[in-house]
């Protein structure tokens, strides 16, 4: 499998908040930032396909705001219902204050 790396955000974007959303070929992703770490994964929660922007960061997590299924930012797997499918997790690369988000090459 070959991925694609997209440079979507400068580090500096990030001032004042946690989250950021990013649309690469049609595909809505939030990245988020915890301390020094980056994560990508999926715009919408698996529960019911509402935004996860605004959800609430710790310990590599992220609560949707609407009904606090919580997913672990690193694997997209759903920690808690009532959710229980994952959400897609992207890999990232961050060099110097850019950062590229990777997608399968079609
Ligand atoms: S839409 Fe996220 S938990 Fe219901």
């Amino acid at each position: 499998m070959t991925i694609n790396f997209y440079p979507v955000a400068d580090k500096s974007e990030f001032s004042g908040t946690d989250q950021l959303h990013v649309n690469i070929n049609d595909e809505e992703i939030l990245l988020c930032r915890e301390g020094d770490d980056f994560y990508a994964v999926s715009y919408y929660c698996s529960h019911a396909t509402l935004a996860l922007e605004g959800g609430y960061i710790y310990k590599s997590r992220i609560i949707c705001p609407y009904h606090g299924a919580e997913f672990c930012l690193r694997s997209g797997e759903a920690l808690t219902p009532p959710a229980f499918e994952e959400i897609k997790s992207y890999p990232l690369l961050v060099e110097g204050t850019s950062i590229s988000v990777g997608l399968d090459k079609n």
